[in-house]
């Protein structure tokens, strides 16, 4: 029953929000003692959904009462979110916590926290426990809204706490947030994901796939838009298959219509679809309303149709780029970004052909390229013909010579024009010129002032740096 749910998830929520209370008094009272408060350091490593959850995480701490910093070695907490879809992920964190067993030893009374993907998995576990003792409080990605009741615990009791939970339980609304810009913000539609594809390890480690309320989504961009919000991103590992598990079905198109009427919203993103579950009516629904974005990011992993059957992905190379003309055809403006993967177990030369095949058919303006990494538990891991490291290296540097050609070319269309660019933030290295993003997701760097942040302004795009362009304000 739907009301049930949310009486449940009421119910959590406020024994979260009284455990947050208790936290906060001990550092009133460490303030009134030392005249300083308390600092955490959170690092989100991965996908955008674990940088959303370090958003609530970090919301959560500030409710607490402690101050955030980017300075680790001044933390009293740290918090790192983890990943694991690939192993370098890991032994960034193994290194990390390794070198904070130093700080830890001069400072014992720091808090070490660890949550996440990389959580979820037995070995992991067993490592942390007889190698990295330092670590004060570990949990996984099913239970990250009790993070108050096991800081509470922690600092009651004193005594190490691993909590992690192998399924889902009811889905807590109503996390405190912080937002790292204020004119845009990320909203979790649904979590989990059903497609094993057979290197991935995601379905493992986040869960079968289940969908918020549409009414809960809307009020929560409500929210953000009368916060000053102008662009969303609506986040799912598998956007496209939103809302068929609830009671009341609903298609991820209908959701768009229901999110477009709020007012205040500018920009509407989404990411990621899966290309199998991509429907007409969601091709339809895009290219008429318009706040939705003409962006989208459309993983296709791999060219080849019979590496793409070992990966379990349910399409050709035929069906992608034939939905691919679909949508050009619906949205001839639109831009386009993938996922692709090289040294997937038993990849050919031939097959690598094919990826860089449909690269340049499919025209992308950005990809996120990957080396496969054989993940232990997944089905490809223990497939022949793994490819040898070499020949792994040697394609993804053909392929990023690829695409950085096909990426310029897909630029060189805006070059010349004039088009609203949402003003982000200030360029790291310049402090005269800002950064922002066309509704195409392009990047472009302009000369402007700081109290343009979150305008969106007229830029003429001037000159194309492949990875982003060079352009001026229109006044
Ligand atoms: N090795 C390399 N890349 C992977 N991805 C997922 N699993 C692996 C893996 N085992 C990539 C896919 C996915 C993206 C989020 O991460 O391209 O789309
Ligand atoms: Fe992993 Fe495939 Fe699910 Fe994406 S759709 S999270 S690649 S299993």
């Amino acid at each position: 029953m739907v009301r049930t749910e949310k009486k449940i998830s009421q119910q959590e929520a406020d024994q979260q929000t009284s455990f947050m209370e208790m936290v906060r008094k001990r550092n009133d009272a460490f303030f009134a003692k030392t005249g300083r408060h308390k600092k955490f350091y959170s690092l989100a490593m991965g996908c955008q959904m674990n940088a959303h959850d370090s958003e609530k995480l970090e919301g959560m701490l500030t409710r607490m009462g402690y101050e955030m910093t980017q300075e680790e070695m001044e933390a009293d907490l740290i918090i790192y979110n983890t990943c694991c879809v690939r192993e370098n992920a890991e032994l960034k964190v193994y290194g990390k916590l390794g070198a904070l067993k130093a700080y830890k030893r001069t400072h014992p009374d720091v808090l070490i926290c660890l949550c996440g993907c990389m959580m979820q998995q037995e070995t992991v576990l067993e490592t942390l426990r007889s190698k990295y003792r330092h670590v004060d409080i570990v949990f996984g990605t099913f239970n990250l809204y009790k993070f108050p009741e096991l800081l509470e615990t922690r600092l009651e009791c004193g005594e190490t706490i691993y909590d992690i939970w192998q399924e889902h339980g009811e889905i807590v609304e109503d996390l405190p947030q912080i937002r790292h810009f204020h004119h845009k913000a990320s909203v979790n539609i649904m979590f989990g994901c059903n497609n094993f594809c057979s290197y991935c390890i995601v379905p493992y480690v986040r869960g079968r796939e289940r969908s918020r309320l549409p009414e809960d989504i809307v009020a929560e961009v409500q929210c953000l838009a009368n916060d000053g919000v102008k662009e969303i991103m609506l986040l799912g590992q598998n956007v496209n298959s939103y809302g068929k598990t609830l009671e009341q079905p609903i298609s991820f198109a209908k959701l768009l219509e229901m999110v477009h009427e709020v007012e205040g919203i500018e920009r509407i993103r989404f990411m990621s679809s899966h290309p199998k579950d991509l429907s007409d009516e969601l091709i339809e629904t895009m290219a008429r309303l318009p706040k939705v974005c003409k962006n989208l990011h459309l993983p296709v992993q791999s060219g080849s149709s019979s590496l793409l059957d070992k990966m379990n992905r349910h399409y050709t190379k035929e069906d992608y780029l034939h939905l691919v003309e679909k949508i050009r055809s619906a949205m001839p403006e639109i831009t386009l970004s993938t996922d692709i993967m090289v040294g997937f177990p038993g990849e050919t030369e031939e097959d690598f052909q094919e990826t860089l095949d449909v690269v340049k058919k499919a025209r992308y303006s950005t990809a996120f390229t990957f080396i496969y990494s054989k993940r232990t538990g997944t089905p490809a891991a223990v497939m022949e013909n793994q490819v040898p490291e070499g020949v792994v290296k040697d394609r993804f540097s053909r392929l990023l010579e690829t695409l950085d050609a096909v990426i310029y070319q897909e630029n060189e269309r805006f070059i010349g024009k004039t088009l609203p660019v949402l003003a982000e933030e200030v360029s790291k290295h310049d402090a005269s010129i800002l950064t922002g993003r066309t509704e195409s997701n392009l990047l472009v760097h302009f000369q402007g002032d700081q109290g343009l942040i979150g305008q969106t302004v007229p830029v003429r795009l001037m000159e194309n740096k492949t990875y982003y362009v060079l352009g001026k304000r229109v006044e």
